[in-house]
């Protein structure tokens, strides 16, 4: 089955897809994304992906490209064309293509829009979350609106590289006083020796997960209490246990960090038991 994209009202093949040179995604990094995990041919939390890339717009001062059902029905139908029962679908807005120029374009500019699908194997990622993975720390150095889904990500790209090169999966950003922001692309999380869980506030400074707030209600659910506030590596490196999320990875246990095992290096019972009854929680719309 050839791989199919939606590139501005048209559905074409992969090597056929692209964005003109002067599309303000392509020249400044001009615009922002969503990513949603399908599973089981639905698609996970859809609704508030949504109105998290709403919010992303308002702040940019971008329009939507389309209302967001036809947006719903081009999602959908990428999916439907790329065969994809399990994988993530992608989804980029841009301020749309003009004479390279730093202002806004003209008022009348049609923001871009780009879909993809692609089909990622539940089997893999299961066996992933049965070893666990590893993460570096770097130091923060991205700007403060990360609270905005923009495709602008160098800094997030050169961590995950760095952690690549260091053996492990995901790199932590660290503030100054040692407190952990967020993954290059997934949210950080601890359970303490009680066996709360802890993560950092989400109203600034990091990107509010969409899998974050669905792992807040399994974990009611589950009878376990949530703690919102920050941690610092060294509570992360002495506690029971460390994992991430995203919709990329769902829960994913967290074994080492800066080359230290997270309490038996093994993932930890809480971390697996909030995955197995992730999809249980979710938000499922047929994809
Ligand atoms: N990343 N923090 C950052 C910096 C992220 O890029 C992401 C998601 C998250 C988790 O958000 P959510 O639970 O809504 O996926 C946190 C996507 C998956 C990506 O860039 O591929």
């Amino acid at each position: 089955m050839p791989k199919i994209a939606y590139v501005n009202g048209r559905y074409l093949p992969h090597r056929d897809a692209a964005v003109h040179v002067e599309d303000r995604g392509y020249q400044f990094a001009d615009g922002v994304y969503e990513v949603c995990e399908v599973a089981r041919g639905y698609i996970i939390d859809m609704a508030p992906h949504l109105d998290r890339l709403d919010r992303s717009l308002r702040e940019l001062k971008i329009g939507w490209p389309m209302s967001r059902a036809s947006l719903q029905t081009v999602m959908r139908e990428v999916i439907s064309r790329n065969g994809v029962v399990n994988g993530l679908v992608y989804l980029q807005v841009t301020r749309g293509v003009a004479p390279r120029d730093h202002v806004f374009p003209a008022a009348h500019t049609r923001p871009s829009l780009v879909i993809t699908a692609k089909k990622a194997s539940p089997q893999a990622a299961a066996k992933r979350a049965e070893t666990g993975i590893k993460v570096i720390t770097v130091p923060e150095n991205r700007w403060e609106r990360v609270d905005i889904k923009s495709v602008g990500l160098l800094p997030n790209v050169l961590a995950r590289q760095k952690a690549k090169e260091a053996g492990a999966q995901e790199a932590w950003f660290v503030d100054p006083d040692g407190t952990v922001k967020e993954g290059a692309a997934t949210n950080a999380w601890i359970v303490t020796k009680d066996g709360k869980l802890v993560t950092r506030p989400a109203e600034f400074g990091i990107l509010k997960g969409i899998t974050r707030a669905t792992v807040m209600r399994v974990a009611e659910t589950l009878g376990l209490e949530v703690e919102e506030r920050g941690f610092t590596v060294d509570e992360a490196k002495a506690a029971r246990e460390a994992f991430i999320t995203a919709a990329t990875t769902l829960v994913m246990p967290v074994v080492e960090i800066d080359g230290q095992t997270v309490a038996n290096g093994h993932p930890g019972s809480t971390a697996l038991s909030l995955r197995r009854a992730f999809f249980d929680v979710a938000e499922k719309s047929a994809a």
